[in-house]
């Protein structure tokens, strides 16, 4: 008898319209598209350009879409949880804003920042609502406007994020599908080499923070390159070795999509084909904690029952993780 778990049960996600392919990019700053692709793998990004829109729009969007196609009433829904580093505002959580846009009233919801990791942790997050009894069904969302935060005059960070959110249902299930293990980690070390200066509680917004143009991500990319390459790999690893998972075993693997140089050393180290790697950087970027989502939603007609997903991430913080699950159901229903 399988004690009953937490299983993801549907996925959604919301793109803006708004397309900034690298060309564009090179207009603003002395970069190119070759540089782009060869050092990043990124092609274009999505961009929030409504006035006044925030994540909590494309959270919300997200979110009644996933609604609708799991055929599942606002109502019924216990939690919501939304990872983001770029919160429509200081407080309240986006999370509040996101249920009370998708009309969701007999929730409790909070915001989760985890960095690039925030939906993995939001998802280990909801699994012990959901095995506890606690709460039925959960939706989890990854929602961020990185644009607010890119300075777009920095060529080192600018080609690298874009907007995007998705949203997943969590649910428990007795059959043998869900989270079967999972491990997170952090460490505070990462805040010198990846953070945002200012518009916190200790540098508040002043005009001398924005001449210094303080409100935008600071990021040493070596330094952030070189720890994600090791612990998002090491931490695959160490969930494959101790679920006795072979290569073979697993149908795909869902990095984090922040470099494509990252994804590529991640699945050498797990010796896995790269058919069996979900890639979208190309065309989405880094949208911090909506990539696990945006790769599951694309993907999510090929993904059949039963099938060994592994999800691997890393961002500030240093924050990183991986879990091991069974899809909830075929995708192509
Ligand atoms: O998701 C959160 C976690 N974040 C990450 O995982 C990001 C990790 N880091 C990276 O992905 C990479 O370090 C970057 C993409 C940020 C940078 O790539 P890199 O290969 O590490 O480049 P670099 O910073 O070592 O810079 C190499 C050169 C420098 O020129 P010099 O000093 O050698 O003359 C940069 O000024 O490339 C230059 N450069 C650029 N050139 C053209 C930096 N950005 C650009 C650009 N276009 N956009």
């Amino acid at each position: 008898m399988i004690k009953s778990r937490a299983t993801i049960t549907g996925i959604a996600a919301e793109l803006p319209d708004y397309i900034l392919n690298n060309d564009e990019l090179s207009k603003m700053v002395d970069t190119s598209d070759e540089w782009i692709m060869t050092r990043i793998g990124i092609k274009e990004r999505r961009i929030l350009k409504e006035k006044g829109a925030g994540p909590s729009d494309l959270g919300a969007r997200a979110v009644k879409k996933l609604l609708e196609k799991t055929e599942t009433d606002a109502s019924e829904i216990d939690l919501l949880i939304c990872a983001t580093v770029t919160p429509d505002h200081p407080f309240p959580a986006t999370a509040n804003i996101i249920s009370h846009k998708a009309g969701i009233k007999n929730a409790f919801s909070f915001d989760l920042n985890a960095g690039c990791s925030g939906f993995l942790y939001a998802l280990a997050t909801a699994q012990q609502f959901v095995e506890t009894g606690m709460a039925k069904k959960v939706i989890i969302t990854g929602a961020e406007k990185m644009s607010s935060i890119v300075d777009y005059q920095d060529r080192a960070t600018c080609p690298i994020f874009g907007d995007a959110a998705g949203a997943a249902l969590i649910e428990p299930t007795s059959e043998d599908t869900g989270i079967i293990d999972s491990k997170l980690q952090s460490d505070g070390i990462g805040f010198s080499h990846l953070h945002q200066k200012a518009g916190g509680s200790v540098r508040p917004a002043s005009y001398q923070s924005i001449d210094n143009r303080e409100h935008y991500i600071y990021q040493e990319g070596q330094n952030v390159f070189k720890w994600a390459v090791s612990k998002m790999a090491d931490v695959a690893v160490e969930i494959m070795e101790r679920n006795s998972l072979a290569n073979e075993d697993i149908a795909w693997l869902v990095p984090h999509q922040a470099n494509m140089r990252i994804i590529e050393a991640v699945a050498r180290r797990m010796c896995l084909d790269r058919n069996k790697v979900m890639i979208n950087i190309q065309k989405y970027g880094n949208t911090t904690a909506a990539t696990l989502p945006l790769c599951l939603w694309e993907w999510e007609e090929r993904l059949k029952k039963g099938d060994n997903i592994i999800l691997a991430t890393f961002g500030a913080g240093f924050t990183w993780g991986a879990m091991y699950l069974k899809w909830g159901y075929d995708g192509s229903k």
